[in-house]
């Protein structure tokens, strides 16, 4: 294996790392950074607060029996999420590289595929994320021009596949693709600086709004009252690891890519543990929103029936019942959800835009576009038909995510020569001892429940595409 790193090649922003002549195949030359340690971690953090933290958390929630849930995704975020990210963060600023040349670079020419695998599942989960994006910004529109419908089931039917959402899917990559197109600082950072904050504050704001609702009792006791037999059940627990994978954007090389980007003063368990806390917390805070008003308005029957149930048809329906205020509030809710789901699809794109130009040079512009419209085209496809959205999240998250973790897990725990090295920079002498243990989380806990995540997932995979092929 060829991952001898340079330690030395230096933190300045313009500098170029320096490969060795076994990396001939890797011609050097000045890569973007990030302006400052704020905005990389608004940028992470941004990647991974995103229809995950809303949409999915509270689908699973509610199915996985509320409480229960919660706590252990809590616990996989620390267990799992956090040793991955550090993962790729080891390797993303190690070599300095976006997926596919990282890989090459620390693994040697073997382990570059995994960069590919990453690539496509940067492909693959745009394609649909930015259709369930485009509902979300129909949504908002709805709320800002004529207020929620009241037939909130007819309206998602009417809007959620063909040509309306086709037309809003096409629109919310154009405006992915303008954020990408200009480039690290310009682009992703700013973007990041101004929205998320912005994010933090609606829901925040919402989440006091819901204290007062009468009813919202019942809402946080299902949230916040574990029912312990569900702590045992291993679907719970191999759904709250995959949620945890999904909401920190792990294992497809968003993580891996950002930091790239990093220089290397900054201390990777600490940007890692305040990038997956931030994420809980919206998820968290989200959840103060969402339980209380469903539970307040007597629809909790229709939440988990169905992964679209919670977001775009009960809590639509809730804001419509809710006159004035609940317009009010509905539009603020869809808009977090979109700023949300912008800052996520940038990351997403960004792995394709970062490997296009570390690998064959192409500008950031013409990447940006061209493998943007490549992905809205892909997107038509979900859009017109919601089976082929569900079979593209099955597969997407009960196989790619998984396997490219499992992999991402081997590598780094086992592979890698470099992994103590580079994650050990700007870490406190105290806080050192405790990176062996990071290490063999990676090497046995992380590969355990992840291969557990690709036992359990395997049948929610086999309908997906069943109802997408055969029925
Ligand atoms: N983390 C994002 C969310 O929660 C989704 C995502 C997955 C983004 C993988 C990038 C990579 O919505």
């Amino acid at each position: 294996m060829s991952g001898d790193l340079h330690s030395g090649d230096g933190d300045d922003r313009t500098s170029v790392a320096h490969a060795g002549p076994e990396h001939a195949d890797a011609p050097e030359f000045a890569r973007e950074m990030w302006k400052t340690r704020l905005g990389f971690v608004l940028a992470a953090v941004g990647s991974a607060v995103g229809l995950g933290n809303m949409w999915r958390f509270s689908y699973l929630t509610a199915e996985n029996g509320g409480a229960a849930f919660v706590m252990l995704y809590v616990l996989m975020t620390a267990v799992v999420g956090i040793p991955v990210m550090l993962a790729e963060f080891t390797l993303g600023r190690g070599t300095r590289r976006s997926s596919i040349g990282a890989l090459r670079k620390a693994g040697g020419r073997r382990w570059a595929p995994l960069g590919y695998v990453f690539v496509t599942a940067g492909i693959l989960i745009l394609s649909f994320y930015s259709v369930i994006a485009g509902w979300v910004t129909r949504y908002a529109l709805a709320g800002i021009f004529t207020g929620f419908p009241a037939d909130t089931g007819a309206y998602f039917d009417q809007i959620s596949s063909g040509t309306p959402a086709m037309g809003f899917h096409l629109f919310f990559m154009a405006v992915t693709i303008a954020i990408v197109m200009g480039g690290v600082e310009k682009g992703i950072e700013r973007a990041s600086f101004i929205m998320m904050p912005a994010l933090f504050l609606i829901i925040a704001g919402l989440a006091v709004w819901a204290a007062t609702l009468a009813g919202s009792g019942e809402g946080y006791s299902f949230y916040l009252a574990p029912s312990f037999d569900e702590l045992t059940n291993p679907r719970t627990l191999a759904a709250a690891t995959s949620q945890a994978f999904f909401s920190l954007s792990l294992g497809m090389g968003a993580m891996l890519t950002f930091s790239s980007y990093l220089s290397r003063q900054e201390s990777l368990p600490r940007e890692a543990g305040l990038i997956s806390f931030s994420d809980f917390g919206v998820a968290f805070v989200s959840g103060l929103v969402v339980f209380p008003v469903i539970f307040a308005l007597g629809l909790q029957g229709a939440v988990g029936e169905s992964t679209v149930g919670a977001l775009f048809i009960s809590l639509p329906g809730a804001f419509n019942a809710m006159g004035a205020i609940g317009r009010l509030v509905g539009i603020l809710f869809f808009v977090a959800l979109f700023i949300g789901a912008v800052t996520s699809a940038i990351s997403l794109l960004e792995v394709v835009v970062s490997a296009l130009i570390d690998e064959w040079r192409i500008p950031r512009k013409t990447a940006a576009v061209g493998a943007g419209a490549f992905i809205a085209t892909l997107g038509l496809w979900p859009a017109a038909d919601i089976n082929a959205l569900g079979a593209l999240d099955a597969v997407t998250n009960y196989i790619f995510l998984p396997v490219g973790g499992l992999a991402l897990a081997i590598f780094v725990g086992w592979l890698y020569k470099n992994s103590l090295d580079e994650v050990s920079r700007g870490v406190g002498e105290g806080f050192r001892p405790w990176l062996k243990g990071w290490l063999w989380l990676l090497r046995i806990v992380v590969p355990v429940l992840l291969v557990a995540v690709l036992f359990s997932g395997m049948g929610a995979t086999r309908d997906a595409l069943s109802t997408l092929f055969g029925g």
